[in-house]
């Protein structure tokens, strides 16, 4: 057998967990790792995998090969150290060695959570993005937006949006590199930088309908989100990250699609256009 032809044969024997399966990311990485040829283990509550709680992550890890990691609903809550720490370990001291996480980029609540995947012995890789260009299209955000107007704390900032395909594909391939990318710390934006306020223009002019973009402080939209009952240790969370974040930190692209996929990310005006095109924000 050649050298490919074995890659071939080990990858299509892996079965890979997928952690948020139902979610953005999760959906997505299983989709790819099917086209892939892997066996694919979704988990989420819904196939009995709780986060919350460890009795429910032995059976969904046990005989796999790898596992795809992500936190919900934010890798820099406080117990996300916990919950990715104990669970990479026991997945170490069952078998599953090969572990990707999902970080998220230039936020040091992060970092906690990336320091207990390193230290549980895992062959560990994390996958640092930045903000998913689907923010737009798929959660919280949607409902503003067909109603013609995003209220949102990011002033005029610039962030490079990346599409959670490209993370999809980032993370099977790593799956499927062998140790290629095992101890590496990867950052994926998309190949564009783009204000929140041209982010919205893209997708009003996708549109064809009108929507625009109000910038708020941070303070004004946690009491907002209070307002709608979000619970106040997660509003507060969500405001050190946004107040944090949109300093500008991650206003720059980087090339690692590119290194990883050897092809440019997706552009945020092909998501605009085919998410339009699928009735995304039509009331
Ligand atoms: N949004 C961004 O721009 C961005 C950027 C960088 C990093 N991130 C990171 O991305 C992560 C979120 O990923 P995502 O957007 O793909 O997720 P998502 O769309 O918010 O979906 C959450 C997933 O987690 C599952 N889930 C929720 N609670 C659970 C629990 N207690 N136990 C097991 N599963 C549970 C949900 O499924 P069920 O409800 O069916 O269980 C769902 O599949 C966070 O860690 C965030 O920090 C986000």
């Amino acid at each position: 057998m050649t050298e490919n032809a074995a890659d071939t044969a080990n990858t299509q024997r892996m079965t890979v967990v997928v952690t948020g399966a139902s979610g953005r990311t999760g959906s997505r990485v299983a989709q790819a790792a099917r086209g892939a040829g892997l066996t694919v283990r979704a988990a989420s509550r819904a196939q009995g995998f709780d986060w919350e709680d460890p009795t429910t992550w032995a059976e969904l890890l046990r005989d796999a090969d790898a596992a795809y990691l992500m936190y919900p609903s934010d890798i820099g809550s406080p117990a996300a150290a916990e919950g990715i720490g104990a669970l990479a370990r026991k997945a170490v001291g069952l078998g599953v060695r090969r572990l990707v996480l999902l970080s998220a980029r230039g936020e040091d609540q992060a970092l906690p959570a990336e320091e207990a995947l390193k230290s549980s012995g895992a062959d560990w890789t994390i996958v640092r993005a930045t903000w998913f260009s689907q923010n737009f299209s798929e959660g919280p955000l949607v409902e503003g937006m067909i109603h013609g107007e995003l209220v949102f704390p990011a002033g005029e900032v610039k962030e490079p949006f990346v599409d959670v395909r490209d993370i999809a594909d980032v993370v099977v391939a790593v799956l499927t590199s062998g140790d290629r990318y095992a101890g590496r710390t990867l950052e994926l934006t998309g190949p564009r930088l783009l204000s929140w306020r041209a982010a919205v223009a893209e997708i009003s002019e996708a549109t064809g309908a009108t929507i625009t973009y109000t910038p708020v402080p941070v303070r004004a939209y946690g009491e907002a989100l209070t307002g709608f009952g979000v619970p106040p240790e997660e509003v507060d969370l969500l405001m050190e990250v946004f107040e944090a974040l949109m300093d500008g930190r991650n206003a720059h692209v980087t090339d690692d699609v590119r290194e990883v996929l050897g092809r440019k990310p997706r552009d945020f005006d092909d998501f605009a256009r085919e998410a339009a095109a699928a009735g995304t924000w039509k009331a």
